[in-house]
């Protein structure tokens, strides 16, 4: 599939999420198989008037992959400005956040707040599309709510703006994350409209993903939490797509080691403090379902040190490995 000149052998995508898709997240996505990871959703405001979590988040480290930075905002001047100043900064694709529903965003009318007003959404595509020379890609919800999904009128609006892809998350607004994700709405989206449409919503194995490429006939299909502390679901995913390969989940050994390198570029990349706070996320998804592991959470969260929570958790690992022998 292509996103303006960028063509995507592998159309699986990694999905923008706030405080989970940085840099480093990204970039093991991007190993792993996803054709593109696009970064954590940066407020226009924000980017004009710089914080330092705005930094962070536009941290970009040094990939051999198409840049793609996803700004959110209501003001379509605005977000014509913080998409140039993106792209004057090395993006090379602008995705339009318009799919987030939390608050912090939708009392401001932007995110999936934003889909109740379909002429601002008009124009807010076309500023941002006049705005750059790169291509601009949407993300939207299927509607504000299940009486109103006008997914459909949203994709035509983007189509005549020029917007070269649309992902959607099957659920609406009202919806929050409630509930399983539909997929007649992307269904209808894919036949209305020409562009490349992605799938995304609770797309959490490579026999789902094929189930909703081949339901909906989308283009593509945009991973999020399931990709949470298991980077190799990309793999598992394009391995199934391309030649029906089933791989399977890496043993402990390899999580273990995936996890001790996620934490020291956390340390090298936040520093001491924040390093060790952001890697907790990490800690708790790497070692879900792991034996034990509820104890070893409960110990780890409360350490202050990068060096004790490195230790703990390499500890925590080679006990691991150790049973896993043993039962073998
Ligand atoms: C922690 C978290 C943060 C998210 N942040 C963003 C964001 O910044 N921009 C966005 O468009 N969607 C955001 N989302 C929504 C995801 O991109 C995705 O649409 C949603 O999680 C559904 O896909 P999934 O079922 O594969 O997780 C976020 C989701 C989560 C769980």
């Amino acid at each position: 599939m292509n996103i303006g000149p960028y063509r995507f052998e592998n159309a699986v995508f990694a999905a923008p999420m706030a405080g989970v898709s940085d840099a480093i997240f990204r970039r093991l996505a991007i190993t792993y198989g996803a054709s593109l990871a696009v970064c954590e959703m940066v407020s226009a405001n924000a980017m004009l008037y710089e914080s330092s979590k705005t930094r962070w988040r536009l941290k970009h480290l040094d990939d051999n992959t198409v840049r793609s930075v996803q700004i959110v905002g209501h003001d379509p001047f605005m977000m014509a400005q913080a998409a140039r100043l993106n792209v004057d900064d090395g993006a090379q694709i602008i995705d339009i956040n318009m799919g987030c529903p939390a608050r912090k965003v939708c009392n401001k009318l932007a995110g999936s707040a934003l889909l109740i007003d379909e002429p601002q959404v008009e124009r807010i595509l076309d500023a941002v599309v006049n705005a750059v020379n790169v291509p601009v890609t949407l993300k939207i919800r299927t509607g504000t709510n299940p009486r109103q999904r006008n997914g459909v009128r949203i994709a035509q609006i983007a189509q005549r703006c020029g917007i070269k892809a649309i992902a959607v998350h099957g659920r609406t607004r009202a919806c929050r994350f409630k509930g399983d994700a539909e997929f007649d709405t992307i269904r209808q989206i894919k036949q209305a409209v020409a562009l490349p449409v992605i799938a995304n919503g609770d797309i959490d194995s490579a026999t789902k993903a094929r189930e909703v490429l081949d339901y909906t006939g989308a283009d593509g299909v945009m991973i999020g939490r399931a990709g949470q502390g298991a980077p190799w679901i990309f793999e598992q995913i394009t391995a199934y797509l391309n030649d029906k390969k089933i791989v399977g989940d890496p043993g402990v050994d390899e999580r273990g080691q995936l996890l001790l390198s996620v934490l020291e570029q956390m340390y090298r990349l936040y520093g001491e403090y924040s390093g060790v706070r952001r890697a907790r996320k990490h800690i708790s998804w790497y070692t879900k379902g792991i034996k034990g592991s509820n104890e070893f959470r409960k110990n780890v969260n409360v350490v202050e040190s990068s060096a004790q929570q490195f230790k703990m958790t390499d500890e925590f690992f080679k006990t691991q490995v150790a049973i896993a022998r043993i039962a073998a």
